[in-house]
C-alpha cells in the first residue's frame, strides 16, 4: 500500500485554489501537477502550492501530460461543466490506453448536466478501472458532520428518525460567465447550487456510517423555479455590461431561485422530507449555507454566516471590495462576519482528506460517482416538476433523455 498520494488538479481556476488550500490539512498526499488552459494561472497556483509547502506541482496545458506524469496518482478535476465530459473522456483514454496509470479520479459537482452525461462520466471510470469520488464538500463540513453525529447518537438513537431537512445555499451571483450561461452550465441555480442542498439533504436524514441510497427512497419531487432578479432590466443589463452580449437574460435567463421538496420513505419505514432552497439572489454578508434536521424531540441547525469571529469597520474607513472575509463577499464596511478557514468550514479540507484516503486503502469513497448520478436524477426530476409544474413520482419518473428548458437556452422567465 502506497502511504502518499500524487495528486494532479485538472483546472486552475476558483475551485482549484480552493482544494489547493485544503491541502494544507491533508497530511498524505502531495500536489504534483496542475493543469489548466492558461499558462499563468496554472504557474501561479504551482506558486501557492511551493508557499503552503502542500507540492512543487509541474505545470501543464493539457490534461492529458497530466495523466501521463508518473508522478500523478489520482487526478482532481475542476474544469467547467461545459468541459466537464470532454475532460473525464481525454483521462480515461489515456489510462485505457496505457499511456499513464492513476489511482483514482475525483469529480466536482455537479456530476454531468443531464442524467446522460452523469452515466457516461461513470461508465467511462468504471471502464477505465479507476476508483470514483464525488467532491461534494457540504456533506464533510465539520459543523454539518459533528451535528448530525451528536443529532443521530443522542436524538434518534431515544426519540426516533429525523422527518425534516431544511438545506439552502445562496449568494449574490456565480463568478465567471459559464455560470450564468444556461447552455454551458446546465441549468441556472438549481443545477449549480441545489446539488449541494439536495445532498446534505440525504446526508442529514440518513444514519452515520450507512448507505445513503440504502436508507432513503424517494417517492415524490416538487420544484418551482424563477427568476427574481437578474431577469429585472436594469440587472440584465448589469450583466451584459460585466460579462458581455453573450450573457443576456433578456433573452435567454437562467433561474436565480429554485426551491425543492423532495419526500422519502427511510429504513424504519417512515415518511422524512428534504427542503432544499437556493438563490443567486441573496445580498447579504456573503455566502450563506444553512442546514437545520428536524426529529421528534431534537433540532439541530447551522448558519456559515453565524461565524466565531467579526470585524467591524466604521463610515470612515473606505478601502478595495474583496473576498478576504467571506466568499462572494458584498460589503467592506460595518459589522462583517469572518470564516479564518473557508476551505475547512465548507468541508473541502474533511472531504479531500477523505478521497485521498479512500484512494491509497483502496476502499470505496462515502460520496461515491454513483452518489453524484444519483444527484443529478434528483436534479433533473426537479427541473421536470418545475417546467411542467407538477409533482414527480420518483418510481415512474424517466429522466435518463431529459434536458431541462433551462440548459436549451428556451426557459422563459415568466
Ligand atoms: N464544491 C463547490 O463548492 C464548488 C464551488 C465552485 C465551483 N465548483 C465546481 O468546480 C468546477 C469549476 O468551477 P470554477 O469555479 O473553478 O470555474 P473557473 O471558471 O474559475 O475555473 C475553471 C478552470 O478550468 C479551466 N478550463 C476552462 N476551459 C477548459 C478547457 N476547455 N480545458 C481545460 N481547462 C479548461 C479554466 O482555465 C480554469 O482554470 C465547476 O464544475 C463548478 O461547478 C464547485
Amino acid at each position: 500500500m502506497a502511504d502518499r498520494l500524487g495528486v494532479g488538479i485538472a483546472g486552475s481556476g476558483f475551485m482549484a485554489g480552493f482544494h489547493v488550500r485544503s491541502f494544507v490539512g491533508v497530511r498524505d498526499a502531495d500536489v504534483v501537477a496542475i493543469a489548466g488552459r492558461t499558462r499563468k494561472s496554472v504557474d501561479e497556483l504551482g506558486d501557492t502550492c511551493r508557499e503552503l509547502r502542500i507540492g512543487d506541482p509541474t505545470s501543464y496545458g493539457d490534461v492529458r501530460e497530466l495523466v501521463r506524469d508518473p508522478k500523478v496518482d489520482a487526478v482532481w478535476v475542476t474544469t467547467p461543466n461545459h468541459v466537464r465530459l470532454e475532460t473525464i473522456r481525454a483521462i480515461a483514454e489515456e489510462v485505457t490506453s496505457g499511456r499513464g496509470s492513476l489511482r483514482g479520479i475525483a469529480i466536482e459537482k455537479p456530476l454531468g448536466r443531464t442524467v446522460a452525461e452523469a452515466k457516461e462520466i461513470v461508465a467511462l471510470v468504471e471502464e477505465a478501472g479507476l476508483a470514483g469520488g464525488y467532491l461534494e464538500n457540504q456533506v464533510f463540513a465539520p459543523g454539518l458532520t459533528r451535528a448530525h453525529e451528536l443529532a443521530w447518537g443522542r436524538g434518534a438513537a431515544v426519540a426516533g428518525s429525523p422527518y425534516l431537512a431544511r438545506c439552502a445555499e445562496e449568494h449574490s451571483g456565480p463568478h465567471r460567465a459559464w455560470f450564468w450561461q444556461g447552455e454551458k452550465q446546465g441549468g441556472g441555480v438549481l443545477n449549480d447550487m441545489m446539488c449541494h442542498s439536495v445532498e446534505a439533504g440525504r446526508f442529514l436524514l440518513t444514519p452515520p456510517g450507512a448507505v445513503k441510497s440504502a436508507w432513503l427512497t424517494p417517492v415524490t419531487v416538487n420544484a418551482q423555479i424563477s427568476c427574481l432578479k437578474w431577469a429585472r432590466p436594469a440587472y440584465a443589463d448589469q450583466l451584459v455590461r460585466r460579462y458581455g452580449p453573450e450573457v443576456d437574460y433578456r433573452r435567454a435567463p437562467a433561474e436565480d431561485y429554485a426551491h425543492a421538496t423532495i419526500g422519502y420513505v427511510n429504513g424504519d419505514g417512515e415518511e422524512a422530507m428534504v427542503e432544499a432552497t437556493t438563490s443567486w439572489s441573496y445580498v447579504g454578508a456573503g455566502l450563506r449555507l444553512s442546514f437545520e434536521l428536524l426529529g421528534p424531540e431534537y433540532a439541530m441547525a447551522a448558519n456559515t454566516l453565524d461565524t466565531e469571529a467579526k470585524v467591524f469597520l466604521s463610515r470612515e474607513i473606505s478601502g478595495p471590495s474583496g473576498e478576504d472575509l467571506v466568499e462572494k463577499q458584498n460589503a467592506e464596511g460595518g459589522l462583517m462576519p469572518l470564516l479564518a478557514d473557508e476551505a475547512a468550514s465548507y468541508g473541502h479540507t474533511d472531504e479531500n482528506r477523505h478521497m485521498v484516503r479512500s484512494f491509497l486503502d483502496g476502499t470505496k469513497p462515502t460520496e461515491s460517482l454513483h452518489d453524484g448520478l444519483f444527484v443529478t436524477r434528483l436534479l433533473m426530476a426537479a427541473y421536470l416538476s418545475a417546467q411542467e409544474e407538477r409533482s414527480i413520482r420518483w418510481d415512474s419518473a424517466d429522466l435518463d433523455d431529459f434536458v431541462p428548458d433551462v440548459a436549451k437556452g428556451t426557459w422563459r422567465a415568466r
